[in-house]
């Protein structure tokens, strides 16, 4: 059942946390992929299959998605993982405190597929995020939910992520807009993460453009059941967009009209 499933996440993701632990902060073999930025570490690689075998071992007629081995096991398979086995690789290979493993279980269903649970686990402090589909969202097991902040001139604490592609700058446009206003946003580097920090209210909300799946599978389910919204960019609910909006739900429109080009107001006028 999914008792089970969750307790095997869990166990996969304290794995992988232990294996970036025993890594961090000592020469890496890196490697680069898609562009300069583009880094992958062996740690990744040691990760993922870790996180493989586990699922494995347990559930062989399952299929696996994980960013650095891509998709295997059954083609078809009404169960399918979406593993980030190392979110955050270049805040890792710089031995900077900011990065996770994501895992989520989906079940595929005629329309599309269905998250049953999400584990984020930040190994560098000790934080389990956990969500199943029926279930609350917990920090180390405690019901944690979005923050309460009602609108972006609170003002609300945002972040954003970037694509490894220096050629989308897609974003720097939105991301203008929401500093020209007085906006505080941070760009931590580990969108798992970051998904996690609107879940428990360090955060108010969050965007990114040209996320993968493995990316917000996880953590787009715990933002959801903590209570907050999670969408595309034009409003619609869905957590598998590469575009992902995410908040409290109470500041969600005004984000959204910022990010679509008009409104935005929030830190009134210039002295
Ligand atoms: C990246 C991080 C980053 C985000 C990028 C992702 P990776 O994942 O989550 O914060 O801005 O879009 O690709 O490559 O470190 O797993
Ligand atoms: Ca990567
Ligand atoms: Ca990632
Ligand atoms: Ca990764």
């Amino acid at each position: 059942g999914l008792d089970t499933a969750l307790q095997l996440a869990v166990r996969a993701a304290f794995e992988a946390g232990r294996i970036q632990q025993a890594h961090v902060g000592r020469p890496h073999r890196i490697t680069t992929k898609s562009s300069f930025s583009d880094l992958v570490t062996e740690v990744d690689g040691l990760c993922e299959a870790a996180i493989r075998e586990l699922i494995a071992a347990e559930y062989p007629g399952h299929a696996v998605l994980g960013e650095e081995e891509g998709e295997q096991g059954q083609a078809g398979a009404e169960y399918r993982w979406v593993v980030d086995p190392l979110d955050g690789t270049v805040n890792y290979a710089h031995g900077f405190p900011f990065y996770c493993v994501s895992i989520a279980l989906e079940r595929r269903t005629q329309t599309g597929a269905e998250r049953l649970l999400g584990v984020v686990y930040d190994a560098t402090r000790g934080e389990l995020f956990t969500a199943t589909h029926s279930g609350a969202a917990l920090l180390n097991g405690q019901p944690i939910q979005v923050s309460g902040t009602p609108s972006l001139s609170t003002p609300a604490l945002l972040s954003t992520g970037f694509p490894y592609d220096p050629g989308d700058s897609r974003n720097l446009g939105l991301l203008g807009r929401l500093l020209a206003m007085g906006v505080p946003v941070r760009r931590p580097g580990a969108a798992a993460l970051d998904l996690c920090y609107v879940a428990c209210g360090r955060l108010d909300g969050y965007w990114e453009l040209g996320l993968k799946p493995w990316d917000s599978a996880a953590g787009a389910l715990i933002v959801s059941r903590a209570g907050g919204r999670v969408t595309d960019e034009q409003g619609t609910e869905r957590s598998d967009a590469p575009v992902i909006v995410a908040s409290n739900g109470l500041l969600h429109p005004e984000l959204l009209t910022v990010l679509k080009g008009a409104g935005g107001q929030a830190g009134g006028a210039r002295p």
